[in-house]
């Protein structure tokens, strides 16, 4: 499946943040978790984002997405 992601990346050198657009090809049973590993191994190796378990029990890959606060390993795609 194809997914559009947009993530806030913020530039040390500037000061400045900015809303970056990515596309991926992902599997179909990919959470977000999933997508952002992809991201970074293959588009972007600057994206940084916590993760531990992957089994919706640290709670180390909580983040936002879309206004909500969300566990990255549980959220499907
Ligand atoms: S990595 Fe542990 S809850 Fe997601």
């Amino acid at each position: 499946m194809d997914v559009a992601l947009k993530i806030w990346r913020y530039n040390p050198q500037s000061g400045e943040r900015e809303l970056k657009r990515y596309e991926v090809d992902a599997p179909e049973w990919a959470c977000l978790l999933d997508v952002l590993d992809i991201i970074k191994d293959r588009v972007d190796g600057t994206l940084a984002y916590r993760k531990s378990c992957r089994m919706m029990i640290c709670g180390s890959c909580g983040m936002r997405m879309d206004g909500r606060s969300i566990v990255g390993c549980k959220e499907r795609m």
